[in-house]
């Protein structure tokens, strides 16, 4: 589905990928600033674009003239304008979605990701963050280290960011005094350290006056000696040089195989550096290998480090698909199926726990539940709240499983060096909408489980099911309260073991009586209800029978997730379609008008949702058939598939 922002999306990666080839052999530094509209962002970013030299002739005179006509600063040039005006999404005055901007200097070319600093645009920032080597924090010298700074400063740590300027803004409007300098720094210092934060500098600013920004101000800071902001963004070292220095890590984006005689791994090196000749270990298969060749649009290279895009060849014929890690031989990354993560929600509708969701992790996507969160952080106080859900904005530390093994390295850890933005990074969709509704990182895997193995078994499925002389099956009836479900699925028990099948019915309002019986209706209950009906159905086809199941099961998404855990063919959805108004008049247990009367909350089709397959494998409408023949057409319809 296209959504607003995608052609937007692509003309920025399209501008990047431009960018990026006109500067090729400069070292890329890609920084993000924070701070609002009051803090003069705008005007530091266009500050700094102009001492570059970046802004065309013919925009500046067109700046002037604007200037003089909103006469904000004056006859000078209003640089705020410029980067306000470049701005594409705005609305009352706040630049709202992630602008990106690139500029170059003589020794290196930046991008700069320009997020509101709102806290209704926290996914922004992490989104502009999550890529980037430094953050500029910006800091009004007449009001100091602000909320809003913290929790700045918060996100940036919390997405890796390990070099932080605080920009000590409009030095100008408090007479270049050093104590106020001072003072601020000292104030940011004591919070730095409550979180963990290294490598701040902080440099004293007037985006107006340009001090500080690209040549020093003697004349009215003469007490400052540190580097200008251009200065210090030209030196600071970049993320991919630091991670250079790991161990080799290349997420295999595609296979290159143009014809019989080349197999090529395309990827960008994450971390480390390889050489031809160097031992390599694939993973998920442990295979290893000799690098043969390195492959670049110029030709082979001698070796590539972190960073580089480029394809290798290997000495041996090794399977290895896209989402494979191509590793150092004797350091490579682990893999796990369940960890501990902080998770940022980006979506409108909430997180819920336990329903299945894609996880993007570099070129693997697997799919994940999430557990309730532990905590949530409240993001200006950063103090840990008891949360049963994330919402939009929310950032919570929760503990997820894949459905199978993923590998990884923690995002960021204390000594970080193992650390890995690309392995221990993702994203996650909803599998329906195909929405990305979360980010996260991952800390680390949990122990129980590395310690749990899969036990080979000598009877297996196949074995207990020729044993009852039967193919196995779940029957999944869905539909609303009343529509029919258990009664249509009594009676196809019925005629099946008249037929001589081993069956087992699993009926809702039975199961919540034992199994099921710590649940109630909320969303995350419910999917939590389907969730153990799915593994006990699989468990009971396993032993062999033909299962039926009749809930109401009202998520989409969770009847897809028990038929992914189905081989082909062998989950049958059955949509028992009676429409909200028959099943209200009917009304057998009383429910609806309990409902209605406001004594039941989250009613299924009265104040919670129920969403009807879009393409069931049996409807049965029960306007026209009774359930005697409902039955019989369940009856024949499995019997076709199973034998026919
Ligand atoms: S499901 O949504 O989690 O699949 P399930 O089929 O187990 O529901 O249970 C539904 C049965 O519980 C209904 O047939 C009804 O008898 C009873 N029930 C009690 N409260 C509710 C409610 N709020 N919504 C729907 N059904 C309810």
């Amino acid at each position: 589905m296209a959504r607003p922002g995608d052609l937007d999306r692509a003309l920025i990666e399209r501008d990047i990928t431009a960018f990026l080839e006109r500067q090729r052999t400069k070292q890329l530094l890609r920084f993000i600033t924070c701070g609002s509209v009051d803090d003069g962002k705008s005007t530091l970013i266009g500050r700094l674009l102009h001492d570059s030299r970046q802004i065309f002739e013919d925009q500046l005179a067109s700046l002037a003239a604007d200037s003089r006509s909103v006469g904000t600063q004056g006859d000078r040039i209003d640089f705020a304008l410029l980067v306000d005006g470049l701005a594409a999404e705005r609305e009352q005055g706040i630049t709202i979605d992630v602008a990106y901007r690139f500029f170059a200097t003589d020794r290196r070319k930046f991008i700069i990701a320009d997020t509101p600093g709102h806290e209704q645009y926290t996914r922004n920032m992490v989104t502009g963050a999550s890529t980037a080597d430094l953050a500029v924090l910006l800091v009004d010298a007449r009001k100091g280290v602000l909320q809003q700074t913290r929790r700045h400063s918060y996100l940036a740590h919390l997405v890796g960011i390990r070099h932080l300027v605080l920009a000590v803004n409009k030095m100008d409007l408090v007479t270049y005094d050093k104590a106020v300098f001072d003072k601020i720094v000292d104030d940011y210092a004591r919070f730095a350290d409550t979180l963990g934060i290294e490598g701040v500098v902080a440099i004293p600013v007037s985006g107006l006056e340009g001090a500080n920004i690209t040549a020093h101000d003697r004349t009215n800071m003469p007490w400052y000696e540190g580097p200008t902001l251009h200065e210090y963004l030209e030196r600071v070292p970049v993320a991919s040089a630091v991670y250079q220095d790991k161990p080799f890590r290349m997420p295999v984006q595609w296979v290159n195989r143009p014809d019989q005689h080349f197999r090529g791994f395309a990827g960008q090196v994450a971390a480390g550096r390889i050489a031809p000749g160097e031992r390599v270990r694939l993973l998920p298969s442990g295979r290893t290998s000799r690098v043969e060749r390195i492959v670049t649009m110029d030709g082979d290279l001698e070796a590539a480090v972190a960073g580089q895009s480029v394809t290798l060849t290997l000495a041996d014929e090794v399977d290895c698909a896209r989402g494979d890690v191509i590793a150092a031989a004797d350091d490579p990354p682990a893999s796990a199926d369940q960890f501990e993560a902080t998770i940022v929600w980006m979506d409108e509708e909430p997180l819920l726990p336990g329903r299945a969701y894609w996880l993007k992790l570099a070129s693997q996507t697997v799919s994940a539940t999430i557990q309730p969160p532990k905590h949530r952080v409240d993001v200006n106080t950063l103090a840990q709240l008891a949360a049963k859900t994330l919402d939009l904005n929310d950032i919570g530390v929760a503990q997820l499983t894949t459905d199978r093994d993923i590998t990884f390295e923690p995002y960021a850890d204390p000594d970080g060096a193992s650390a890995n933005r690309t392995l221990g990074g993702f994203i996650l969709i909803d599998k329906l909408t195909n929405a990305t509704v979360g980010a996260g990182m991952l800390h680390f895997a949990l122990r129980r489980a590395q310690n749990i193995h899969p036990q080979a078994l000598d009877i297996s499925p196949g074995t207990r099911a020729r044993a009852l002389g039967q193919r196995p099956a779940i029957l999944w009836f869905t539909g609303l309260s009343g529509a029919g479900k258990s009664t249509i699925a009594n009676l196809v028990e019925k005629k099946l073991v008249a037929r001589g099948r081993h069956t087992f019915l699993l009926d809702g309002d039975n199961i919540r009586h034992g199994l099921n019986k710590d649940l109630g209706f909320t969303d995350a209950d419910r999917i939590e209800n389907i969730r153990r009906i799915g593994e006990v159905a699989k468990l009971m086809t396993e032993a062999g029978l033909i299962v039926l199941t009749a809930f109401i099961s009202p998520f989409r998404a969770e009847r897809q997730m028990v038929r992914d855990m189905c081989a082909e063919g062998d989950f049958i959805e059955i949509f028992v379609d009676t429409p909200l108004r028959i099943a209200e008049e009917r009304d057998e247990k009383g429910l609806y008008a309990k409902a209605r009367a406001g004594k039941i909350k989250n009613f299924t089709g009265i104040d919670s949702p129920y969403e009807a397959p879009l393409k069931p494998d049996l409807r049965i409408d029960t306007t026209k058939l009774d359930a005697e023949a409902a039955a019989e057409a369940v009856v024949a319809a499995l019997l076709e598939r199973l034998e026919g």
